[in-house]
């Protein structure tokens, strides 16, 4: 069988790597891909968001079976779209996307669902939700913690975390008044703050049977100790320790489970990828937002510990048999992948720069270098991204595999590269190793 991959980014790389090492595979290719998926796999030069030219391609070219890596695509519809082609796809359809595509959506369902998630209020304008503020934050200067979202999809952008009342009505302005993030502004969110551990929790499902995948933790903000400004995450490892098999069965049964028979309910089921992102409270899991595809870099170290063939588990959520799959076989070992970027990530980077050293550390013992912003140019892989590289190690603990991905992160250089040093180190600390 032909397969199909769009997304340009690790997470792509990741699933390449891992659909070409299926016996059942003929050729693997992906549009647009990257510097890596060129090796891996072949690229295709086409934008994941031309419908029609994806379509005429997956044709042509006899592709049994399309996976899509970002949300967008998902949001717009390109599996309603390759569905009336006649074509295979895994991903949820448009309806059931909005479980991404509008957090006004997602928080209605969980509602419905009765799922353990933060207090929320949903508006339409700047003034309702000005207003609702001021009435219940009346005194100047007290503790506000809230937090202010866009609706819709802003490229993990949209969402303000706040502490004091001038900064959540400065969130409002900008949504709503100035809409930074344009149409996905047109409804704001005002919805408690939640504090504890973040973790994500993924799940394949075919709208009956749920796969739980082990826990994951991505590093969002930009720098160590988790300072500085959100990014698309800087690093990843799996399992997550603070996730045990109780508490994982706990998120199963009050949250995904629940999730997964409201969209059917509700006559959008779901088939896909279902990435719950939760904080652990004092009062047990709860639901920050619901992600209707794998999460980057989460599917990096998740993907490097999958022993079962993903394209049996890819093709029977397609057809709807998950039921028929036995459990899922998993390295033992920990996975940790630290994400490379560029100079002034981010914000605005440079491209073009020459990568060295990717040989010499993909001879690292159990490292594979996933990329995520590069290109081949002249034969020669250059950055082309802001999150670059995401080099992921196993190892007998997260420490061993953490010490892994760094020996490898050392042999490779650019102007300008960087990294976070203390990529899983809550662990660590936790474990006092
Ligand atoms: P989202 O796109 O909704 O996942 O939000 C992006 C990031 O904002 C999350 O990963 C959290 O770090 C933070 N965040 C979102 N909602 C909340 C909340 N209710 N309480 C605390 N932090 C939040
Ligand atoms: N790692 C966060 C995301 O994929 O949205």
């Amino acid at each position: 069988m032909n397969i199909l991959i769009l997304g340009s980014g690790g997470r792509e790389h990741a699933l390449a790597w891992k659909i070409a090492k299926s016996s059942r595979v003929d050729r693997v290719f992906v549009a647009p891909g990257n510097g890596g998926t060129a090796q891996d796999a072949e690229n295709v030069d086409l934008p994941a968001n031309d419908f029609s030219r994806i379509t005429k391609f997956a044709l042509e070219n006899r592709v049994g079976l399309t996976v899509v890596g970002p949300e967008q695509p998902l949001v717009d519809g390109i599996v309603d779209a390759l569905n009336e082609a006649g074509l295979r796809v895994f991903g949820p359809s448009k309806l059931a996307a909005r479980l991404e595509g509008s957090k006004a959506f997602c928080k209605n369902l969980l509602h419905q669902a009765n799922v353990p998630t933060a207090d929320c209020h949903v508006f339409r304008n700047a003034e309702s939700a000005t207003k609702f503020v001021r009435d219940r934050y009346p005194i100047k200067g007290q503790e506000v913690p809230l937090v202010v979202k866009a609706d819709g999809l802003a490229a993990g952008k949209g969402v303000i975390v706040c502490s004091r009342r001038p900064e959540v009505l400065e969130a409002i302005d900008r949504i709503a008044t100035q809409r930074e993030f344009g149409e996905a502004g047109n409804e704001i969110l005002i919805e408690e703050r939640l504090d504890g551990q973040e973790v994500s929790v993924l799940a394949i499902t075919d709208g009956r049977t749920i796969l739980t995948l082990p826990a994951s933790q991505d590093h969002k903000r930009a720098y160590d100790g988790d300072a500085g400004p959100n990014t698309g995450g800087m690093g990843a490892f799996c399992p997550a320790p603070m996730v045990d098999q109780d508490m994982l069965q706990q998120i199963q049964e009050q949250i995904l489970v629940p999730t997964v028979h409201a969209m059917k309910r509700g006559k959008f089921g779901f088939r896909g990828v279902l990435y719950a992102g939760l904080v652990l409270t004092n009062q047990g899991p709860k639901v920050l937002e619901y992600n209707v595809r794998f999460g980057d870099p989460e599917c990096q170290p998740t993907l490097m510990r999958l022993r079962s063939d993903l394209v049996d588990v890819l093709e029977a959520t397609v057809e709807g048999r998950l039921d028929e799959l036995g459990e899922l076989e998993w390295d033992p070992r920990a996975s940790v992948c630290v994400v490379m970027a560029s100079e002034g990530y981010p914000g605005n980077y440079e491209r073009g720069q020459v990568i060295r050293g990717l040989d010499k550390a993909a001879e690292t013992p159990d490292v594979k270098v996933f990329h995520a912003g590069t290109a081949t140019v002249d034969g020669q892989v250059v950055a082309n991204g802001g999150r670059v590289l995401g080099i992921t190690a196993l190892g007998n603990s997260i420490a061993a595999a953490k010490l892994q991905a760094y020996t490898a992160v050392k042999k490779i250089r650019w102007d300008g590269a960087w990294c976070r040093k203390d990529i899983s180190d809550k662990v660590t600390e936790m474990e006092g190793t």
